[in-house]
């Protein structure tokens, strides 16, 4: 079931551009980017590496600011990190040094909030996600998966409304993703947070979200906005094999390679032979002015 849009979104982006300057140029990651994100929302973004997705996600926490346009939460312009926003990245970035439980607590440290204020909290996430025994040991004793947990009880621990997801199980091996999406699915489906999260899986993408927003090449811009219709409490083994998955999971898989939904006639293979053909002729008018 898809959540009713509150009065005020929880995330919104107006005509939002972002253009990165570097020594070698300027790069426009995003253009004209403007969504609406409504509270208990999940949101994944998709589309194909470079196009602007990290970008968004940093703008949405408040880590990087846009060059047009207005980022919003909760109705207020973002111009800086908030406790409301938590955000888990590809690596954990755990303190290599530092116990699964000083790395959860650490931000309310860095921040000077009372430890004792977050510590139930912290303690009832390692508890949920199944770290409990592991709370005293340090990063380099626990498994990919696990660290990605310590990162999502981090992300959590000071009850965000919002939690940003950037390819959070990327570098997993597929059964321990398979694992964490299912742990996922949980946790969203309890605490009923809005939560964004950017995936390469479409697979992901379906199972987790009640709406997938696909992004063009770069600059990006969001080229579709997909409801996700099944049901919730979802049971993973229900989602994928129903037929409107694998209806969802080719028509987003075309958007993504830029084309239109059930077109064959461009195909990345048929663009490829099309390049090597015209490469071919190159190479014979060359070898006939030489000769
Ligand atoms: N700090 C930066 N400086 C310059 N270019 C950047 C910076 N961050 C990202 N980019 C460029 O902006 C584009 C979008 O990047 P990103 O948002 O990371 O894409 P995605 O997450 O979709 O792979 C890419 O071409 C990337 O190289
Ligand atoms: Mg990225």
């Amino acid at each position: 079931m898809q959540p009713a849009m509150a009065e005020t979104p929880e995330i919104s982006f107006r005509h939002v551009g972002r253009t990165y300057r570097g020594r070698s140029g300027y790069t426009e990651a995003l253009q004209h980017i403007d969504l609406s994100i409504a509270q208990n929302e999940f949101v994944s973004l998709v589309g194909p590496s470079g196009c602007g997705k990290s970008t968004a996600l940093m703008l949405m926490a408040g880590l990087d600011q846009p060059d047009s346009g207005q980022v919003e939460v909760e109705g207020k312009k973002v111009i800086e990190p908030s406790d409301r926003v938590g955000i888990v990245f590809q690596d954990a970035t755990l303190l290599p040094w530092k116990s699964v439980m000083e790395n959860v607590l650490y931000p309310a440290r860095i921040r000077g909030i009372p430890v004792k204020r977050v510590e139930p909290q912290a303690a009832a996430l390692l508890e949920l996600l199944g770290l409990e025994r592991f709370k005293d040991r340090l990063p380099h004793e626990l498994s990919g998966g696990m660290r990605q947990r310590v990162g999502i009880c981090r992300a959590l621990a000071y009850s965000p409304r919002v939690l940003l997801l950037d390819e959070p199980f990327s570098a997993l091996d597929a059964l321990t993703r398979d694992e964490m999406n299912l742990l996922l699915l949980e946790l969203t489906e309890s605490l009923r947070q809005t939560v964004v999260l950017i995936t390469h899986s479409i697979q992901e993408a379906l199972l987790l979200s009640d709406r997938v927003l696909v992004m063009s090449a770069r600059p990006g811009r969001i080229i579709a906005d997909i409801s996700v219709p099944f049901e919730r409490p979802r049971r993973p083994a229900d989602v994928l094999h129903s037929p409107d998955f694998r209806h969802l999971e080719a028509q987003i898989r075309d958007l993504i390679s830029g084309h239109e939904p059930g077109s064959s006639a461009r195909t990345p293979n048929a663009l490829f032979r099309q390049r090597l053909e015209s490469f071919r002729q190159q190479i014979q008018t060359q070898t006939q002015n030489i000769v």
